[in-house]
């Protein structure tokens, strides 16, 4: 990268501490992240990923430090992120268009027309033409997480940040979005952060894993994947990729007690 490109993502010295929580759960955590990336963070259940996003999407006040998302101070301006949490959220009493527009209606200067024709064009985009006068509950998991997936979309962010979005799904269904969500980011040229504490699914997505080192968070140490995109589920038979997955488990695993 050249010196003077700006990052999808900075943080500098951030620190946040829960109410009642006698320490900092992130802890003076500097991270710069580059556009058009895509790296999975991992780390053991409870040592503060969703913590991470929750900082960067603003759902939470830092302590100390700052934040940029693409050079703008996070929360400000152009400064926004689209996040998608690891429940899909689809309001039940909303069509599947409606719930995938809300983004544009909380922005506000779009007719209920023109949401309607965005909302399911991203829907189409996102492999579910057809779907929109639909109700969320009549659509499978995989079904509603691309549908949630293309409301993140309509945010207009180039931050997307999915926490854990697929480890509710069956295996197979995971593998086929795992398949689908590495076309649509190379597609659209999002810059992708993703919580999972699945390795193999971490390996598969990412140019580089983002693995949490301890807990208070205090770096994440990054660990490029040997693989070249387009990627296919093959590459994780490549002795290096095993050897690597092995390598994330042992560190995984010492930092579970249990
Ligand atoms: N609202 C809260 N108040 C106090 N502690 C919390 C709160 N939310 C989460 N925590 C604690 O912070 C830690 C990190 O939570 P979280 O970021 O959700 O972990 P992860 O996503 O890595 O599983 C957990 O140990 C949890 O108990
Ligand atoms: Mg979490």
């Amino acid at each position: 990268m050249d010196a003077g490109a700006v990052s999808a993502l900075e943080l500098e010295g951030v620190s946040y501490q829960y109410p009642g929580e006698a320490f900092d759960i992130v802890d003076n955590l500097s991270l710069r992240v580059e556009k058009g990336s895509f790296h999975c963070i991992v780390g053991a259940s409870g040592c503060g990923k969703s913590t991470i996003f929750r900082l960067i999407n603003g759902l939470l006040p830092l302590k100390a430090g700052a934040i940029r998302i693409g050079g703008v101070p996070a929360g400000t301006g152009k400064g926004a992120c689209g996040y998608m949490p690891q429940k899909d959220l689809l309001f039940p009493w909303r069509t599947v268009w409606e719930n995938v527009a809300l983004p544009l209606e909380i922005q506000g200067g779009c007719s209920k027309r023109e949401r309607r024709e965005r909302a399911q064009a991203a829907l189409e985009d996102a492999g579910l033409p057809g779907c929109g006068d639909k109700m969320p509950q009549e659509l499978s998991g995989g079904m509603r997480q691309r549908a949630a997936f293309a409301r993140t979309m309509l945010t207009g962010s180039d931050l997307l940040l999915l926490d854990e979005p697929f480890s509710a799904l069956d295996f197979l269904t995971r593998i086929s979005m795992q398949e689908w969500l590495l076309s649509q980011w190379q597609r659209h040229q999002k810059t992708i952060l993703f919580i999972t504490h699945d390795v193999e699914e971490a390996l598969f997505l990412s140019s580089s894993v983002l693995a949490v080192e301890s807990t208070p968070i205090r770096a994440l140490r990054e660990i490029p994947v040997p693989a070249a995109f387009p990627r296919d589920r093959s590459c994780l038979k490549d002795p290096e990729l095993v050897e690597l997955k092995e390598r994330l488990i042992a560190h995984l695993r010492k930092q579970v007690t249990p």
